[in-house]
């Protein structure tokens, strides 16, 4: 307990909501990403968890989807010990640790100043983990970042915030950037942003969320030439559905069967460039 949290705007807000359910993860019975450090982190800033009306399945989602992405980030990192990694949208996320990468690998977390602020006081530093404190739609934040060296960048929670334009804008940005790599993020169909507006556990994010969504994964490429889709990850499919409670585990392999439904759930997205 103890760091003081400064006034968030509710896109920071909505950090909360994934730290929460990594933490709630780590608590239960059968974790999936088993990510004790969001639970202390939580304890760090006084954050209680039960002030957020959570369902099973929302835990197990963002849980679940942050999993996936640490596994594009270690098999990239695996192949590519050189790399830089790029966590857009970090939060108070501790992926690094998750991963735990080799010290050749540069890894930079991104978020808006006042969450770099308080990343720095919860989130223990390391010389490889570089912070940057600016909007991704600032044109100039990745100045400082090598241009030379195979990137993996993922975005857990963020797109649904970009206004399409922005988002089209950092997706060219990212690319022309590196010599090559993979971009990994979950996606938001227009189902979800919907959804998003008027679920009570998120309707407090109807006037922040930008993004309209999209339904093929195909899309991106006709916003980015310089990006081909490597692979859809549904979650209804993940083997770690076998750890969900009964009921739950019943409902998400039924929904496994159809596609249509399934992209109704959360899906991850990797793109090579
Ligand atoms: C739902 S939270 C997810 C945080 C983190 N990835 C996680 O999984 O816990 C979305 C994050 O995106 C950040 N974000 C949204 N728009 C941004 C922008 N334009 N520039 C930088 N960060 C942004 C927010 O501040 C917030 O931390």
């Amino acid at each position: 307990m103890g760091t003081a949290l400064p006034a968030f705007t509710p896109v920071q807000d909505s950090l909360f909501l994934t730290l929460c359910g990594r933490a709630l993860d780590s608590r239960a019975e059968r974790p999936i990403l088993a990510d004790v450090m969001a639970d202390q982190i939580l304890h760090k800033i006084g954050f209680d968890p039960a002030t957020l009306p959570f369902a099973a399945k929302g835990m197990r989602d963002i849980a679940l989807r942050a999993k996936k992405l640490d596994e594009v980030v270690e098999r990239f990192v695996a192949r590519h010990p050189n790399a830089v990694v790029l966590d857009l949208g970090a939060g108070l996320d501790s992926r690094f640790f998750r991963v735990d990468p080799p010290s050749t690998v540069d890894w930079y977390d991104i978020d808006f100043p006042e969450v770099v602020a308080v990343r720095h006081q919860v989130v223990p530093a390391r010389d490889n983990v570089h912070t940057i404190g600016a909007s991704l739609t600032d044109p100039h934040w990745l100045d400082g970042v090598p241009t030379d060296r195979p990137a993996v960048i993922v975005a857990d929670g963020l797109v649904a915030f970009l206004a399409q334009d922005a988002f089209v804008s950092l997706l060219n940005r990212l690319t022309g950037h590196f010599p090559g790599g993979e971009l990994a993020f979950n996606a938001y169909t227009r189902f979800h942003v919907w959804v998003l507006k008027r679920y009570s556990g998120t309707a407090s994010l109807a006037d922040v969320v930008a993004n309209p969504g999209f339904d093929d994964p195909h899309e991106p490429q006709r916003w980015d030439p310089r990006l081909t889709l490597v692979e859809e990850i549904l979650l209804t499919r993940a083997p770690e559905v076998a750890d969900y409670p009964t009921a739950l585990r019943v409902w998400t392999r039924l929904a496994a069967h159809s596609t249509a439904l399934s992209r109704r759930g959360t899906a991850v997205l990797r793109y090579s460039f």
